[in-house]
């Protein structure tokens, strides 16, 4: 059997926020398993390096597993302590990757963090914590890696990047919650629907520069986001879990979703077959819906202990 010939240059440079947990970690997986440098960045400066090691363990086994002719060699991924509501360490982190990388191809704000409860009880801090993470993260992180990424793409002229993978450019990974946003869930809900108009406007801004911005919207998966979330009480923790425990999906087949409808150039990407359900009656009767959702999530809330 032909053994695959290896390129030095990797199939793209991506910056992969959240990288070292769930969904994020699925996607720093696939991307270095199809040949992509990754920068995995995290808050969390030891899941992060744990991430990067794991990576490294696998274009190897790629490259004696794929049946392709040319493999791209991975370059070693890097691991980065980086809270992402901190716009400065952006800054010193996209010049960091400029000191290691030819360019950028894909920066994937992924890094979320999830609170629930009355919004009476939350405290403020809560509130911020997860806007600061989940909406000015993703905003602070395309602010500092635009102007690279349009430099990748004019500097790449009519190649539009490695077949078959993501397009250049932005995904941001919100939520079927920024679609139908249940009661005791503002923060979390309103934060997802403003990346979701985020994702909207900055495509436009930077499609004419050959960049493409997809945002996800995952239905359920069972992931750290709920073992680490802050609920203002028990009844709220334990609707999250009922919600979890109906995962329909791994953070493998959301990774697969969010790079494939990336690789189409799509801005939506809604992930599971609920949540595709819940986008479609949310666009054909969007009162209706939320009244239904918000008596099933108070019913799922008041319900006793199992
Ligand atoms: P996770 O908790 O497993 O991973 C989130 C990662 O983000 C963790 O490694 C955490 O350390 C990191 N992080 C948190 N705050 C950060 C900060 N300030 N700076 C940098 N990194 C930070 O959760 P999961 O589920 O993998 O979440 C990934 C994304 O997917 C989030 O944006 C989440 O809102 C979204 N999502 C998750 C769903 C689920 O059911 N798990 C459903 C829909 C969307």
């Amino acid at each position: 059997m032909s053994r695959p010939i290896a390129t030095n240059e990797p199939a793209g440079y991506a910056i992969v926020t959240g990288g070292g947990s769930g969904i994020g970690r699925a996607l720093c997986e696939r991307l270095a398993g199809g040949g992509w440098a990754v920068a995995v960045a995290d808050i969390d400066s030891e899941a992060a390096q744990a991430t990067a090691d794991s990576l490294r363990r696998l274009p190897n086994a790629q490259a004696a597993a794929a049946p392709v002719t040319a493999t791209p060699v991975a370059a070693t991924p890097v691991a980065v302590a980086l809270d992402v509501g901190d716009p400065v360490q952006w800054r010193r982190l996209i010049a960091n990757l400029q000191a290691r990388w030819p360019r950028l191809d894909l920066l994937i704000n992924n890094a979320g963090v999830l609170a629930g409860g009355p919004l009476a009880d939350c405290p403020a801090e809560s509130l911020q914590r997860v806007v600061r993470t989940n909406l000015l993260g993703a905003m602070y992180g395309a602010r500092a890696a635009a102007a690279w990424l349009m430099e990748s793409s004019a500097a790449r002229g009519a190649n539009p990047g490695p077949a078959g993978g993501p397009r250049p450019g932005v995904i941001n990974v919100a939520s079927i919650f920024a679609a139908v946003a249940p009661p005791n869930f503002a923060a979390y809900s309103a934060s997802k629907a403003g990346l979701v108009a985020f994702s909207e406007s900055l495509r436009g801004e930077l499609a004419p520069n050959g960049l493409n911005v997809t945002v996800g919207l995952p239905g359920a998966v069972d992931t750290g986001l709920y073992r680490h979330a802050e609920f203002a009480h028990a009844g709220i923790a334990r609707a999250a879990a009922r919600f979890v425990e109906r995962a329909e999906l791994t953070p493998q087949a959301v990774a697969d979703g969010l790079l494939r409808a990336a690789g189409r150039g799509e801005l939506y990407a809604v992930l599971g077959r609920r949540a595709r359900w819940y986008a479609r009656l949310k666009r054909w009767l969007p009162a209706a819906t939320a009244r239904r959702v918000a008596a099933q999530a108070r019913r799922e809330i008041d319900a006793p202990e199992a």
